[in-house]
């Protein structure tokens, strides 16, 4: 028996800031170890859907490589056979069956996707791309290769999920069972835990998400700043003047957030940081130790990822590409012949 699929695209962006490693890369790395052991694990970097809006191709090459390190950086273990950390771009699975998925979706269910209509809505009529239009398709090609049962997706990933779904139910309907369907996206949750809905927020207007999109840089911790340079941004963050450190993001948003961020640099619920805390008059004080966990965090992650060469790494993508373009390669079969691309199977018995 094989074990049933936990699936997962990273998102590969430029610039990752403390947010997205809380929020985003070490739930998934912790998800994937405390998994491995009864589901195959498969995390690949969606290089195919990274140009649908318009990209700087001289940096895609090495951004796909730094995250796939970052990752290894961040404790995703590259020694586990079952979990898999592979390019879609070298599976040519995911575009051939993407193909075939996109003759059976229909113009007007894709011209209903809100992703699509937000992120074209934002674009020039010459830059919004076929490829734009059809990202839930290669998405749900991504999920159906593997027989994913289970793909944890943020909010704005839900619909995309369903339409995975609905084109897997459409496809076994008109030829029968091709393809696992994924668990619908209430059960997804009840699998994975309902996000905590995790927030760092500015660290110079904490009433804000932190984003990379920040222009000064002064509110947001990249993981690639400089440790010392992290630090002051902590010892510079916007407080209040109540003179008491409290957990009350309500009316202590500044002196809250830091609150949280220690919390996370130390794995710690917040509560407990917090009490550790309660009450401390100068804020300095406060604001060293939170500058110094930071910098010390970024100093060990930077040192981390120093430790994996890129040779490392190419060797863990490729022996995982090997063996998903294995696996993808048996289910693309079972479609081609279904649609009547290949032969039916009797006749390669003969
Ligand atoms: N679209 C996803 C995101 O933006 C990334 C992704 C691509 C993905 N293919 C996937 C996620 C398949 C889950 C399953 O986050």
């Amino acid at each position: 028996m094989t074990n049933p699929v936990i699936l997962t695209g990273l998102r590969a962006n430029n610039d990752l800031q403390i947010g997205n490693y809380f929020g985003a890369m070490l739930p998934i790395i912790d998800m994937a170890k405390s998994r491995s052991h009864d589901y195959q694990v498969n995390m690949f970097i969606p290089d195919l859907h990274s140009f649908t809006t318009p990209i700087d191709h001289s940096e895609l090459q090495a951004q796909i490589l730094h995250n796939a390190r970052l990752y290894a950086a961040a404790g995703l273990p590259l020694d586990d056979d079952n979990i898999h950390l592979y390019r879609q771009s070298y599976v040519p699975a995911h575009s051939e069956l993407t193909w075939i998925l996109d003759c059976f979706t229909g113009f007007g269910e894709m011209s209903r996707m809100t992703q699509f209509k937000d992120k074209s809505g934002k674009l020039g009529d010459s830059q919004i791309s076929v490829g734009l239009f059809n990202y839930p398709v290669l998405m749900a090609a991504d999920i159906l290769l593997y027989d994913a049962k289970y793909v944890p997706v943020g909010d704005d990933q839900t619909q995309h999920l369903e339409f995975a779904r609905d084109i897997a139910e459409r496809m076994n309907n008109r030829f029968g069972e091709l393809f696992v369907v994924p668990e619908p996206v209430k059960a997804q949750h009840e699998f994975f835990g309902k996000e905590q809905g995790l927030r760092i927020m500015d660290l110079v207007n904490p009433t804000k998400k932190m984003s990379k999109s920040d222009e000064t840089g002064k509110g947001v911790i990249f993981l690639g700043d400089e440790p010392a340079t992290a630090a002051k941004k902590i010892m510079s963050a916007t407080t209040d003047d109540k003179a008491s450190v409290n957990y009350n993001p309500a009316e202590q948003p500044g002196i809250s957030n830091l609150l949280d961020i220690l919390a996370l640099l130390r794995g710690k619920p917040v509560a407990e940081v917090a009490s550790q805390y309660a009450g401390m008059d100068r804020y300095g004080d406060f604001k060293k130790i939170v500058a110094d966990e930071m910098q010390k965090f970024l100093i060990d992650l930077q040192k981390s990822y120093d430790t994996y060469d890129s040779a490392t790494i190419v060797a863990k993508l490729e022996a995982s590409e090997r063996a998903m373009n294995e696996q993808a390669g048996a289910t693309l079969l079972r479609v081609q012949r279904a649609v009547g691309l290949r032969p039916p199977k009797e006749y390669d018995e003969i």
